[in-house]
């Protein structure tokens, strides 16, 4: 399997899986939300449209995450190597796009896999996560995976950082937009025969060697 969709709640998990399995294959990881911060950070015309829709939880509108993901899906290297939609679609409308830019390029998902977790555990990952400013890596939770030198990434030594919509009322938010908006993403593909369902309780480890049975499935 190459071509995937990691879906599930803020906090679940998609990015720090993604990062372990496009680090382990050649599956190139595509994040909208990471590529939404960097438009920030670089102060882009883009970053500047979407700047108060991340800093309140609210989705950005759909038009504008399609157009990244159309550019991306265009590439000769995702083309070939394959790609984790990590974060996209996130709405029903968003989700028939996708359909749509597949079709056009002949491309077939292989799977979409929700990673499950219930809504305390959300919280706790959420507001004790790290993010890296250098290699954008989140493997770093204050409670769970601890960086061995405070405030420095274990992968390249890069400055680690709390996200600004990872304070507990942000959070919240975005988890009362992934009930309204994403959940009926879930039901989209419920009868397509690819949804794949993780329990994303576990350590990282175990549910990355879950990820892997399914991957190579
Ligand atoms: P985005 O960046 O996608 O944020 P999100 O969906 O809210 O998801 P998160 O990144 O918060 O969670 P995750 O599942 O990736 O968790 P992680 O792996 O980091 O989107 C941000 C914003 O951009 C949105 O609010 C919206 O404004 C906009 N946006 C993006 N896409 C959009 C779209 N398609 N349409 C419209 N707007 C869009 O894990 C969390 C923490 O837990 C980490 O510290 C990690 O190390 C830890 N952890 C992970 N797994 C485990 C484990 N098994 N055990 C213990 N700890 C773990
Ligand atoms: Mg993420």
């Amino acid at each position: 399997m190459k071509n995937l969709i990691f879906i599930g709640a803020p906090g679940a998990g998609k990015g720090t899986m993604a990062e372990k399995l496009s680090a382990s294959t050649t599956i190139q990881h595509i994040s909208t939300g990471a590529i939404l911060r960097e438009e920030i950070s670089n102060e882009t015309e883009l970053g500047k449209a979407v700047k108060q829709f991340l800093e309140e939880g609210a989705l950005v509108p759909d038009e504008t995450v399609a157009n990244i993901v159309a550019g991306k899906l265009a590439s000769d290297e995702i083309q070939k190597n394959g790609f984790i939609l990590d974060g996209f679609p996130r709405t029903e409308n968003q989700a028939v796009i996708l359909d749509g830019l597949l079709k056009e390029s002949g491309v077939e998902l292989d799977a979409i896999v929700l990673f499950d977790l219930a809504e305390d555990v959300l919280m706790q990952r959420l507001t004790g996560r790290r993010v890296c400013k250098e290699c954008g890596s989140t493997l770093h939770h204050m409670l769970f995976n601890p960086p061995k030198t405070e405030g420095v990434c274990d992968k390249c030594g890069g400055e680690l950082y709390q996200r600004p919509d990872d304070n507990a009322e942000t959070a919240a938010d975005r988890l009362d937009v992934y009930k309204e908006q994403t959940l009926p993403v879930i039901e989209f593909y419920k009868n397509s025969g690819k949804l794949v369902t993780i329990d994303a309780a576990p350590s990282q480890n175990e549910v990355f060697a879950k990820l892997q049975e399914t991957v190579n499935s």
